[in-house]
């Protein structure tokens, strides 16, 4: 007799607000009988808050301990919940893991993905990312017709911000943290500064919008982004 293996799920969570989740993930979720989500070092897992409400008490949950200290290789500890999660594979049992936002999207699930794809059956179910749900919030349509739009993310250096933005239309840049004072001064040096948007932990229950004026450097979450709308006017 074939030994049956479990199926390996990645849902996108959506940004923040639980009512984000598409109905395929919340289906996958509930049906689940192995949940398994990202843990930061305090114990704090910001997935796992996501879907609180909509976890069963019969579900074994899986905490992934993850290393979110700056200069260490996280590698390892991908291995590490990998392992975790192919042992309830083998045993038969699906399972799904949480990932904020959308999984293949700069998401944590992605490394366990790469590893594990081969070996088990896989989904991966997208999600709202933050991209599109903090321009819903802020009511600022960020792309129209053929705008070129650019992602970049906060940690490059100021030289290659410069130079991506002046090619962009529209963008937005993640991982903010302790890199905002050295984009908020490339924005400013390419008059961007006055168009920027700034928001923390978009539609989660302690959003919060700031004018990007106004943002003290050193209280930038890591949950907090940038945009550039574009500036097409209805007129062209
Ligand atoms: C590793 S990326 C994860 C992106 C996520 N997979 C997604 O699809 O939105 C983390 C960065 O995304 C941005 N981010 C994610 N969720 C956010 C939210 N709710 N509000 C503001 N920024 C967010 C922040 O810039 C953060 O540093």
């Amino acid at each position: 007799m074939t030994k049956s293996i479990g199926k390996l799920y990645g849902i996108g969570l959506g940004s923040g607000d639980p009512e984000l989740l598409t109905l395929k993930a919340l289906r996958l979720l509930q049906s689940a009988p192995v949940v398994a989500y990202p843990v930061s070092d305090g114990g704090k897992s910001l997935s796992r808050s996501i879907v609180a409400g909509y976890l069963r008490a019969e579900q074994v949950e899986v905490p992934l301990w993850y290393p979110f200290k700056l200069n260490q290789s996280s590698q390892p500890f991908y291995d590490k919940a990998a392992e975790t999660i192919s042992a309830h594979l083998e045993a038969g049992q699906d399972v799904v893991v949480l990932c904020e936002g959308d999984p293949f999207f700069y998401g944590t699930f992605m490394y366990l993905y790469t590893r594990l794809c081969d070996r088990y059956p896989t989904e991966v179910v997208p999600g709202v990312s933050c991209v599109m749900a903090h321009a819903a919030v802020l009511g600022t349509p960020l792309t129209y017709r053929n705008d070129v739009f650019m992602v970049l993310p906060a940690i490059l250096p100021a030289e290659v911000l410069a130079e991506r933005l002046a090619v962009a239309d529209a963008a937005v840049i993640l991982k903010l943290g302790h890199h905002f004072s050295k984009v908020y001064e490339v924005l400013q040096k390419l008059g961007l500064a006055e168009r920027a948007n700034y928001i923390e932990r978009a539609t989660m229950p302690n959003q919060r919008i700031v004018p990007i004026s106004e943002v003290d450097p050193k209280t930038v979450p890591y949950f907090a982004l940038i945009s550039i709308p574009s500036q097409w006017q209805p007129t062209d």
